[in-house]
Order: structure tokens, then C-alpha cells, then sequence
């Protein structure tokens, strides 16, 4: 048998809950313009299935929702370019969940590192849905059979677990249906750390805001979280070896070199020898040169909310006429009748 070639796509999503920290948008927003560029069918989705795996507050989810596609397109995603839609208006996404809900197996879900570090102590009290996230993911990107999804370090074992669902259905329909999605985790800023402790990923849900950079933060207080970043009492280094042991001092660098696209090499030699003194300052200006732009654009899109929801209709569109024709191919293949005249 042949191997069936599959189109290369790209999707990728983001969950509305809080703000969008500077995380997420070196680690995915801004990756997801760049890949928007290289010529491959791009489709970003805000997942509001996933958010409410937690609660949310029925308004706030609105407001997150249209605020995060704000932040998409202010961030240089192109809607017409790009599809770019909330994962509730495309039906598709919550019917194949529940067909990899009966693929998935249950020692699968419980490796997940992310549902134990969700769920804490009291995973009994933990929702269904929080327990079956990563099954909505494979879902997410199985339905557009997309070959490429461009994540954070922290979503690496969710898209080993989509290769695995992908497999399986293949291997138990006999099909070569699905393709093994390529998890594209690449750059400096992959895994921005807190700024309060260097151990800790920064996240939108950290009880601390200095621990982040919010998209929305103003220049004074992105300097400030700066200024106040933890840091050790050396001088930087003159090579990237120098930062092995100093996490902290690693993530400034990294962010700085993400932000400055430039290789954290390049920054390192720029500021060998000096302190956090002279450095912290340099990073807060090129932050608030890089990230101010953003916000203003968001808070000028937020003005328009029906504006916002008419892109993400339109993107809807889009979305259902790629995932349909893949979902009716899906359910043959599982052997549902279909004998509703659509
Ligand atoms: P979420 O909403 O937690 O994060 C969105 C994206 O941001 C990345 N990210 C980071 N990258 C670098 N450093 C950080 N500190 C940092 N924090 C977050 C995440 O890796 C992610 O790429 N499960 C996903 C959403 C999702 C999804 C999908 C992603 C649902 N379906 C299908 C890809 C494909 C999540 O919770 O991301």
C-alpha cells in the first residue's frame, strides 16, 4: 500500500481565559503569524469548548473570547489570509471529540502531566471535561487533518497523545486516514518562565500578576514587573554556557532575543559583563516597543465587539466547509447512517 500524502496545514489554538501573557505570544501568536507567511493553509482557532473545562463566567468568556481574537489580529493575523474562529461555532469539534472519546484509553488520559497539575489534590472534584481535554485537542486538529501544529514546550505530550489517537483509529477501521500531526516547537521563547521564579512556566492562571507580562500591561507597569523580575546577583555572561545554572537570567535573555529576533548568542555578547541594572531597562524599552503597538491595536478593535464577531463567523465558515466533507468521511468510516438531507 502507498503512503496517502496528506496537505500540509497548519492549525493551532489558544484558550480565552484571562489575559494573553507574553508566553503566549512568543511562544504562539507570533509563531502563528510567521507560519501564516510561508505559504501553507493556516487555521487558528480561539478553543472556548476548552476554557469552560474550568469555570467561566458566561460574560467574562465573551469578553476573553473577543479580546484573545484582538489579540490575534493585532498581533499581525491576517483573517482573510488566515482562518481564525471560535471552536463552539464549528460543530465538528465537539462530534469527533466524542468519537475520540471511545478511541482514547483511559491509561492514556491518566499519564497526562497537564490534568494532574490542573486538577491539584482534589482531581475527584475535577470536571469530565477537564479529564477528557486532550481528547478535544487531537479533535481540535484531527478535523482539519492538519500535518503542522505550532505549540509551546508545554503542549508537547497532548500532541504526542493526538499522534497516538490518529494512529489508532487508523490502525483499528483500517484506514489510512489520519496523518501524524508534526508538533513544530521551535524558537527561544518555547518556554517563558515566571518572572517571579525560574522554575515555573509563566501562565495566564499564575494567583501572582509580576509573574507575568499581560498583554494589556501598560509601558509603566511592563517596566515595573521588569525592574522587580527575580534575578541572581551576577553579572551576565559572555556566552550562553555562563547561563546554565541561572534560570532566571536564561529567561531574560531568551525573552530578550525572542522579542529583539535576534539568537540569544547575539544578546549575550551585546551585554557580557554588565548587570541586571543595566539590562532589565534595555529589556523593558524593546518590550514596550514590541508590545505596545499590540495593545493599543487591541483596545481600537475592542471598540467594535460586532466587528470582532463578524470575523469570527466568517472564519467559522470557512472552518465548518474544511471540517464537514472530513467529519461525514469520518463517520462512514465508523459506520454511523447518515441519511439526513443536509
Ligand atoms: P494555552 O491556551 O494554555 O496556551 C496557548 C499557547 O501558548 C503556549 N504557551 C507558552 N509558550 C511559551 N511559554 C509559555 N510560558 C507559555 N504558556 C503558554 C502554549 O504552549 C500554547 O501553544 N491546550 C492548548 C490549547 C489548544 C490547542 C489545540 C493547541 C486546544 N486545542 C489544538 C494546539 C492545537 C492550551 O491550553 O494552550
Amino acid at each position: 500500500m502507498t503512503a496517502t500524502t496528506f496537505t500540509p496545514r497548519v492549525f493551532s489554538g489558544i484558550q480565552p481565559t484571562n489575559h494573553l501573557q507574553l508566553g503566549n505570544y512568543l511562544g504562539a501568536v507570533k509563531r502563528f503569524v510567521e507560519m501564516q507567511n510561508n505559504g501553507i493553509e493556516t487555521v487558528y482557532c480561539i478553543v472556548d469548548l476548552h476554557a469552560i473545562t474550568t469555570w467561566q463566567d458566561p460574560a467574562d468568556l465573551r469578553h476573553a473570547t473577543r479580546e484573545l481574537a484582538a489579540g490575534y489580529i493585532a498581533s499581525g493575523l491576517d483573517p482573510e489570509r488566515s482562518i481564525l474562529f471560535n471552536q463552539s461555532q464549528v460543530p465538528g469539534h465537539a462530534q469527533l471529540a466524542w468519537i475520540f472519546n471511545c478511541v482514547a484509553r483511559v491509561g492514556w488520559m491518566n499519564r497526562m502531566t497537564q490534568f494532574k497539575d490542573k486538577a491539584g489534590k482534589n482531581a475527584e472534584n475535577a470536571s469530565l471535561g477537564l479529564y477528557a481535554y486532550p481528547s478535544l485537542m487531537a479533535a481540535d486538529i484531527l478535523l482539519y487533518k492538519a500535518t503542522q501544529v505550532p505549540v509551546g514546550e508545554d503542549q508537547k505530550q497532548h500532541l504526542e497523545l493526538t499522534r497516538d489517537i490518529a494512529a489508532k483509529f487508523n490502525h483499528d477501521f483500517k484506514v489510512d486516514f489520519f496523518p501524524m500531526t508534526e508538533p513544530v516547537i521551535e524558537g527561544t521563547a518555547t518556554r517563558v518562565m515566571s518572572l517571579r521564579d525560574g522554575s515555573k512556566k509563566m501562565s495566564k492562571s499564575d494567583p501572582s500578576d509580576a509573574s507575568r507580562i499581560n498583554l494589556t500591561d501598560d509601558a509603566d507597569t511592563i517596566a515595573q514587573k521588569f525592574r522587580k523580575a527575580r534575578t541572581d546577583a551576577e553579572p551576565l555572561p559572555g556566552t550562553i554556557d555562563g547561563l546554565k545554572d541561572r534560570p532566571e537570567a536564561r529567561n531574560l535573555i531568551n525573552i530578550y532575543a525572542a522579542l529583539a529576533e535576534q539568537p540569544p548568542e547575539a544578546v549575550v555578547a551585546e551585554f557580557a559583563g554588565k548587570g541586571f541594572g543595566a539590562f532589565k531597562p534595555a529589556l523593558a524599552d524593546l518590550a514596550v516597543a514590541r508590545l505596545s503597538p499590540i495593545a493599543d491595536e487591541m483596545a481600537r478593535l475592542m471598540a467594535d465587539p460586532a466587528e470582532i464577531d463578524r470575523i469570527l463567523g466568517n472564519g467559522a465558515e470557512r472552518a465548518n466547509a474544511i471540517a464537514q466533507p472530513i467529519l461525514n468521511d469520518i463517520y462512514d468510516i465508523v459506520g454511523m447512517i447518515r441519511s439526513r438531507p443536509v
